[in-house]
């Protein structure tokens, strides 16, 4: 007999490939299968991010929600980055709490789940499967680690923590990764790493040693693959020779992930992201000039200890200059385990909502005023959801959400389609002939 399982997964796309992972380990040991219906479970999990301290807070009343309505004798599992910082204070909040799973810890979901208050959270454990295990969410697009954990410092940061030293995984493993996926049907890959394009820096165990720019070339040698994603790169590796291929490479989306943080040199040095704002603005507008419909977003903090109007203004400035597609805006918060969690210059929590607000707003109009130059234009898109409402959605390389109407027979395909009706999150458009 199957038994059921319930996962809720919060955060960062390595934690939606790490609950993929899991879901296959019990599947395949357990005899797991998944349901949406928490109330029917026999296990519920929580695959948690602690970047923020909010869902940190809401952590505990969800669990007590679980607690509430789940089945007589189902058991309950908190994993991922929440579970590595907290670890035995989880059980020691919430007893009921069957098992504690760090990120860095996932290949053991096997061995945890029928151990009553096991807490597994050693981030020196070497992943040695590297959550390659066979599921996915997708049939269309396949998410990939190529590294794990990150071994940069950045101040107010606690994946390190959380996720422990950066490890590059062997080329040869992500490859076949790779190549499995595209048998079994996906036309994409998008590759994951908290830091992808310092690939390369640490390897466990591998025959040659590449970049991540030649990884990429690689990868996009594999047959029948058409798209190549990843995230999240890290600006200060962004060379000529990594942005030449992006901009080169047919197979590799011309969308970019660029987290700036912030505008003001002074912020960007104690947050020691080790760019300035020049060497960041120097390379969008390389980007920019080499493939002119590129699409770029960003990670922005607004209110990092210290920043002052000035600092501020700097990051409105980037803003205005680089037109960001997409921007990731938040306000900072003090994580324990963190440098900038000890200094003391704390911004008023007034200025700081007020920041996030001109900061959005502002966002908001750069959309208003380049939503319309999308309109008559053509985009080759990768068709993978269907919605309810007879339309069926997918995106354009450069990443625009696109929806047209139509079925099943546009699934896992690509069309090309006339944007008729932008919008900021999404355009409708049609087929064209
Ligand atoms: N390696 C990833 C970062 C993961 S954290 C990357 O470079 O994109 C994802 C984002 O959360 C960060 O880019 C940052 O903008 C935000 N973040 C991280 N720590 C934070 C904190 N203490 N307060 C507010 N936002 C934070
Ligand atoms: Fe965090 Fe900086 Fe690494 S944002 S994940 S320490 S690159």
């Amino acid at each position: 007999m199957s038994k059921k399982l319930y996962i809720e997964t919060l955060g960062c796309a390595m934690n939606v490939r790490d609950s993929e992972h899991m879901i296959a380990e019990l599947n395949e040991k357990e005899n797991y299968i998944l349901t949406d219906d928490s109330k029917e479970a026999d296990l519920i999990i929580i695959n948690t991010c602690s970047v923020r301290e909010k869902p940190v807070h809401k952590l505990f009343s969800e669990l007590g929600a679980f607690n509430k309505i789940k089945k007589d004798g189902a058991k309950i599992g908190v994993c991922g980055c929440s579970a590595s910082h907290l670890g035995h204070d989880i059980i020691k909040r919430a007893p009921y709490v069957n098992f504690v799973l760090g990120a860095r810890n996932v290949s053991k979901i096997g061995e945890v789940v029928n151990k009553d208050k096991a807490v597994e959270i050693d981030i020196d454990y070497d992943e040695s499967s590297f959550a390659f295990k066979d599921f996915r969410s997708s049939a269309h697009k396949a998410y990939i680690n190529i590294s794990i954990g990150c071994d940069k410092k950045c101040t107010f940061c606690i994946v390190p923590q959380t996720r422990g030293e950066e490890i590059s995984i062997p080329a040869e493993l992500v490859l076949q990764e790779c190549q499995k996926a595209v048998d079994s049907g996906a036309k994409e890959v998008f590759l994951l790493g908290q830091n992808v394009n310092n690939y390369g820096r640490r390897f466990t165990h591998t025959s040659e040693k590449i970049n991540f720019t030649k990884l990429l070339q690689r990868i996009s040698q594999i047959p029948k693959l058409k798209r190549i994603r990843f995230t999240s790169p890290h600006p200060f590796h962004m060379d000529d020779e990594f942005l030449e291929e992006f901009a080169s490479n047919p197979k590799i989306c011309k969308s970019m992930h660029m987290p700036l943080q912030s505008g003001s040199n002074d912020i960007l040095k104690k947050m020691k992201r080790g760019y300035t704002k020049e060497w960041f603005l120097n390379r969008v507008f390389k980007l920019k000039q080499m493939i002119p419909d590129v699409s770029i977003s960003t990670d922005i903090i607004v209110a990092f200890p210290g920043e002052s109007d000035e600092d501020f203004e700097h990051t409105l400035d980037v803003m205005r200059q680089v037109e960001f597609d997409q921007i990731f805006s938040f306000k900072y918060s003090a994580r324990p385990l963190t440098e900038a969690a000890e200094f003391t210059d704390v911004v008023d929590e007034e200025v700081a909502s007020a920041r996030l607000t001109t900061l959005q707003d502002l966002h908001n109009q750069i959309l208003d005023k380049n939503v319309n130059k999308l309109k008559e234009r053509i985009y080759d898109v990768y068709f993978e959801e269907l919605r309810a409402d007879g339309y069926i959605a997918g995106r354009s390389d450069n990443n625009h959400l696109v929806k047209v109407k139509g079925g099943e027979e546009l699934l896992g395909r690509f069309a090309p389609v006339k944007i008729t009706s932008p919008s900021r999150l999404s355009c409708v458009g049609e087929l064209v002939f």
